[in-house]
């Protein structure tokens, strides 16, 4: 794998050795003497925290550059960032606004033939990263064990996507509840169920009942704010309250991929309660950062 924009550029074997690799002590300095891009077009708090942090674990100098100074096909071509950027640096991270342009800056780098990879820091389709930290974070609670059930409540949206691939992926059982208009379209819904055991309801409550996992995230992601009225409106009825945990199994987690947006996707109380683990899932951010950086750099898990 040379890039990563999804999370199925992955495995189930790959993701696996991702994550075994993300808790090694003392991993080798994989980056020394190397740079890593980093460009946002859209703020970030825990990305760019963790990648940078991840980088300089590694032996590596992170470089983050946001919005403004580069300037993404407005300054110049998304080609032309990425093969400028691909002169200096050993992988170039971007969050962009359209996947598009994560896809372009991969075959502008592909086609000079530079070594650069390019990681997906999360788009309008997909936030792997995020999904592999989500798998670290199920694992260390219960295990990937087959037919655990990991409920999703809110927009079908870019994190929603990344984890139920990656959970249908390790053979977790996923069910996602949002308002009908904000379904994943047919087609990927047919093929999110050729990967697993994915149900779709416009039930929060039918969603969560008896899960182990219950997901949130913001019902406005970055890029959608004038819709942020009407979504308000659409998405009554979807807030992970105290009364929608009780839906879910004894010893459920929550999780959130942060930042949260007190009252609307999540209540305060549940957001603090004992089930709540967004801090390691924040955390496990960097460790699966430096998993990924290692297993891109050809270092695998000792069996
Ligand atoms: N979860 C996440 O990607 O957070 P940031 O937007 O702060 O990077
Ligand atoms: N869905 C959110 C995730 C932020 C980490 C967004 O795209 O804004």
């Amino acid at each position: 794998m040379k890039h990563f924009l999804e999370i199925d550029d992955l495995s189930r074997e790959e993701i696996l050795e991702v994550l075994e690799l993300s808790s090694a002590a003392s991993p080798p300095k994989v980056l020394s003497d190397s740079t890593v891009g980093l460009v946002f077009e859209k703020p970030s708090l825990r990305t760019r925290n963790s990648c940078e942090s991840a980088v300089f674990q590694l032996g590596g100098l992170p470089v983050s550059m946001v919005a403004g100074e580069v300037g993404i096909d407005q300054r110049e071509s998304a080609e032309d960032v990425a093969r400028t950027l691909a002169s200096y640096h050993q992988y170039i991270g971007a969050r962009v606004f359209a996947h598009s342009t994560l896809i372009r800056m991969a075959a502008a780098v592909d086609s000079i033939g530079a070594d650069a990879g390019i990681i997906n820091l999360l788009s309008d389709r997909a936030h792997p990263c995020q999904a592999l930290a989500d798998l670290a974070t199920i694992r260390s609670h219960f295990g990937l064990k087959d037919g655990l059930k990991v409920a999703f409540i809110g927009d079908s949206n870019n994190v929603a996507r990344s984890l139920s691939i990656g959970c249908l992926t390790m053979g977790l059982e996923v069910s996602v509840a949002s308002p009908k208009r904000y379904w994943f379209s047919e087609s990927e819904r047919r093929a999110l169920k050729e990967i697993g055991n994915i149900s779709f309801s416009s039930d929060p409550a039918e969603a969560a009942s008896g899960a182990d996992v219950v997901y949130t995230d913001v019902w406005t992601s970055m890029g959608q704010e004038v819709e942020r009225e009407e979504r308000l409106q659409d998405f009554h009825g979807f807030t992970v309250d105290a009364n929608l945990m009780a839906c879910a199994g004894d010893d459920a987690i929550v999780m959130h991929c942060l930042p949260a947006h007190e009252g609307e996707e999540i209540s305060r109380d549940v957001l603090e309660s004992p089930a709540s683990v967004v801090w390691e899932q924040a955390q496990n951010r960097m460790h699966v950062m430096r998993g990924l950086f290692l297993f891109m750099n050809g270092v695998r898990p000792r069996s």
